[in-house]
């Protein structure tokens, strides 16, 4: 099931709390609830956030040796961090991903989706079929983020295999070999950050100005070439899929009835890129009546808190709007709740308001699919044709 989560959602039979073996023996508590999960995220003293990188495949002595080559570390920063560094790392990048910022990039990030839908268009009048995954949704997080945050001169296509090695490195079930070909390809880019971080402007010139060890500064730049970009290119593959079966909300978007920001948020309830997030339990403790043992791995099916009964008015349907739609805790929560959200909303809403007209006009040749992963979904493609 773990690895696996998101075909579960809807299933009615799982417990508030439910203890779960993974592939390596290893228990899981996976928490079920909106409110048990939103409890978990808000109390960083009973549950702390150290093993949110933790690679749930451990890794093996060779694939270790080809990280220490690299001289690969990952301190905490960021998401990881429950120390007294986390607020003044998480305020620097706060202020590069700031929602003045952000709202600034939205015409330029408008005019380039139009130009790409142009030559979608003009590639499915021809009777191709297109890759909405590889033409929208893949780059354009990545370019935007680029503009908000210097980022080391490295081609589009390295950062993003480097990024999609990191989320199966850490999070997908993997055999050694699979284990040493990621670790070459995390640690090579490892290096690219290393020397950025040494000398870059922006972002890393920031943390660097505000006494941050070098440490430190790759950490910040790793965690976010990962989470800033990959996680809203698969949200945007999933959300245009889901949009594509749902003719009647592309009709409201027409009719101006229904707005795209409320398509983002039910787009974020229902088809979260990131499944499931972790804590770990510093004391022995209960959650929803079960016992959680200090140092129990704690997994927060975020996917599933958002077709929470107890949350939301219509749990599996896409309403937009709907009552509790924004509830959803896809962001996470608390101290360490997503900075980069009102991002992810902007990029997530101009695609959606410019690119719906198209899906009514397409059919879908090839529905995305998702590897194995604990949190990541990593659609791997969408493909529609004309007609
Ligand atoms: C749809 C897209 C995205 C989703 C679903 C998402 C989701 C998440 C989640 C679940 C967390 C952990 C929250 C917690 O522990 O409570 C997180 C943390 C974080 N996200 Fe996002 N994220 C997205 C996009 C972005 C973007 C675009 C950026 C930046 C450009 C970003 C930067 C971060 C950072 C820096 C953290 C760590 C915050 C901290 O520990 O203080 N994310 N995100």
């Amino acid at each position: 099931m773990l690895f696996r989560s998101w075909a579960q959602t809807a299933d009615a039979h799982w417990p508030d709390v439910a203890r779960v073996p993974d592939h390596v023996g290893v228990e899981h508590l996976v928490v079920t609830r909106h409110a048990l999960v939103r409890q978990v995220l808000t109390d960083p003293v009973t549950y702390r956030p150290d093993n949110a990188l933790d690679a749930v495949t451990p890794v093996p002595v060779a694939a270790l040796r080809v990280l220490a080559g690299h001289r690969f570390r990952l301190p905490p920063t960021l998401a990881n961090n429950g120390g007294d560094s986390h607020p003044q790392i998480r305020a620097v990048v706060a202020d590069a991903l700031h929602p003045t910022r952000v709202a600034a990039q939205r015409p330029w990030l408008t005019a380039l989706v139009r130009e790409r839908l142009a030559a979608v268009g003009a590639a499915l009048d021809a009777g191709a079929p297109v890759d909405l995954h590889a033409e929208l949704a893949a780059d354009l997080p990545l370019l935007v983020l680029a503009r908000l945050v210097e980022l080391p001169d490295a081609p589009v296509g390295a950062v993003k295999e480097f990024a999609r090695a990191a989320l199966e490195l850490f999070w997908a079930p993997l055999d050694a070999d699979r284990q040493a070909v990621l670790a070459a390809e995390v640690g090579r880019f490892h290096r690219v950050l290393r020397e950025f971080a040494a000398t870059g402007g922006g972002l890393a010139g920031s943390l660097r100005a505000a006494g941050h060890p070098p440490d430190v500064v790759v950490g910040a730049l790793f965690f976010l070439l990962v989470a800033g970009q990959e996680t809203t290119s698969q949200f945007l593959t999933l959300l245009l899929h889901r949009l594509a079966g749902e003719p009647a909300v592309r009709a409201g978007l027409r009719a101006g009835t229904v707005a795209a920001a409320d398509v983002v948020e039910e787009g974020l309830r229902l088809e979260p890129p990131i499944v499931t997030w972790r804590r770990v339990a510093t004391v022995d403790t209960t959650l929803g009546g079960t016992a959680v043992p200090a140092g129990s791995s704690i997994v927060l099916w975020l996917a599933r808190a958002g077709r929470d009964p107890a949350a939301v008015a219509a749990p599996d349907e896409f309403r937009p709007g709907q009552r509790g739609s924004r509830r959803h805790l896809a962001f996470g929560a608390g101290a360490h709740r997503c900075v980069g959200d009102q991002l992810a909303r902007m990029e997530a809403a101009v695609v959606v308001g410019e690119t719906a007209p198209l899906l009514d006009e397409v059919t879908v040749v090839r529905a995305p699919w998702c590897p194995d992963n604990l949190t990541f979904r990593m659609p791997d493609a969408f493909v529609v044709r004309r007609g």
